[in-house]
């Protein structure tokens, strides 16, 4: 049976057509690649396509959910759109401290301004003031005050004290921002995952203007390091359900903290991330759509979940719970370590 792969896709210029190129040079009988096009959306339409890569639905509301209307007839979107719609940066790092990955200290913060339609009897549940001393005292300075969702380094800002704080909260208007400790990090890397399987870790410089961001000639990365951070990288994305997604880690003090890891859309430009780094994701995500493609069941729902929600749907724990105290037996003492243990971060 034919099965049609699809790319959605924004302003960018040279991913959408290498994908589409790498999948159909492959010559996998029955599979083809293209662009997505849209001319209506009627509800519970079939979709023509087995695998969609959304590149740009969290800019366009409509794509978003012409993306849920596909996948509700059968089409494996990647990535899972109701996931996305249902996350955000403060609940990724939540999720990140329960399964053992190291993120800096984070609060969240009540929006400046009431949202629209609200007022301050909307919010009688807030304490007013905040207790600001148990959050300074928690987070402490600098520190970094950034959006909860959305990218692209945008309202992202570093502050000193409390008084530089207030300064731009009080600029920041609707957006809920997050207090997060400052990570004074020696190194950076920037991780593509790819199917929750494949990870290329980049070395990547942040203090740098954009266009140096992405190190030419990177220094080779330790084999310890590099399990580490594949660790880090595949547990985060497991948890999370993402197939396409880069996390940015920081070393500080030999540990790796998790920095942004929510970013299902991640840049993916020949000319930001240099040819090297172009080719391995091109390659990476041709691989995982073919193997949608392949798996793909007609009539079926084909969409991918992750842990998180699996602990839902299976009633399991996310993380394995501790032996329970009631066992009458003295245990011996076991030899296995606990998964918070045996964690290298
Ligand atoms: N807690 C932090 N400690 C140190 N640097 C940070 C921290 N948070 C953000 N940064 C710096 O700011 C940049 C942008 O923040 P990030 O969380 O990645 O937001 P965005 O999603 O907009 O890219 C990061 O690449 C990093 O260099
Ligand atoms: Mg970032």
């Amino acid at each position: 049976m034919e099965k049609k792969i699809g790319i959605l896709f924004g302003q960018e210029d040279t991913f959408p057509q290498a994908f589409v190129d790498r999948v159909n040079s492959k010559e996998i009988e029955g599979i083809t690649a293209e662009f997505v096009r849209i001319d209506k959306v009627l509800q519970a339409q079939p979709s023509e396509y087995a695998v969609v890569i959304d590149r740009i639905s969290q800019d366009i509301p409509f794509y978003r959910t012409t993306l849920k209307n596909m996948a509700i007839s059968g089409t494996a979107v990647i990535n899972n759109p109701f996931w996305w719609t249902a996350d955000d940066k403060f609940f990724n790092n939540a999720l990140a401290e329960k399964i053992g990955v190291a993120v800096p200290k984070t609060v969240v913060l009540p929006s400046k301004e009431h949202p629209p339609d609200t007022n301050e009897k909307s919010m009688r549940n807030l304490a007013y003031p905040l207790d600001w001393d148990t959050i300074f005292g928690y987070v402490g300075f600098p520190a970094y005050f950034k959006p909860f969702s959305g990218g692209g380094w945008k309202n992202v800002y570093r502050v000193e004290s409390p008084e530089a704080l207030f300064q731009i909260y009080n600029e920041t208007g609707q957006l809920v921002m997050m207090l997060q400790e400052e990570i004074n990090f020696t190194e950076y890397f920037r991780c593509y995952c790819i199917d929750r399987r494949d990870v290329h870790i980049m070395r990547y410089d942040p203090r740098q203007p954009h266009h140096l961001r992405y190190v030419r000639d990177p220094k080779p990365i330790s084999r310890r390091m590099t399990a580490s951070i594949r660790r880090a990288v595949l547990d985060l994305n497991k948890a999370l359900g993402y197939d396409f997604n880069t996390v940015e880690l920081a070393l500080q003090d030999g540990v790796l903290y998790a920095i942004d890891f929510c970013n299902p859309a991640p840049d993916a430009d020949l000319h930001s991330v240099g040819p090297e780094n172009f080719e391995w994701v091109v390659e990476a995500v041709a691989n995982m759509a073919i193997r949608r493609a392949k798996n793909h069941k007609p009539e079926r729902n084909n969409m991918a979940w992750g842990d998180f929600v699996r602990s839902f749907v299976n009633k399991k724990p996310l993380v394995p719970l501790p032996p329970s105290k009631k066992s009458k037996k003295p245990r011996k003492k076991s030899r296995k370590k606990s998964v918070q243990e045996t964690s290298e971060k």
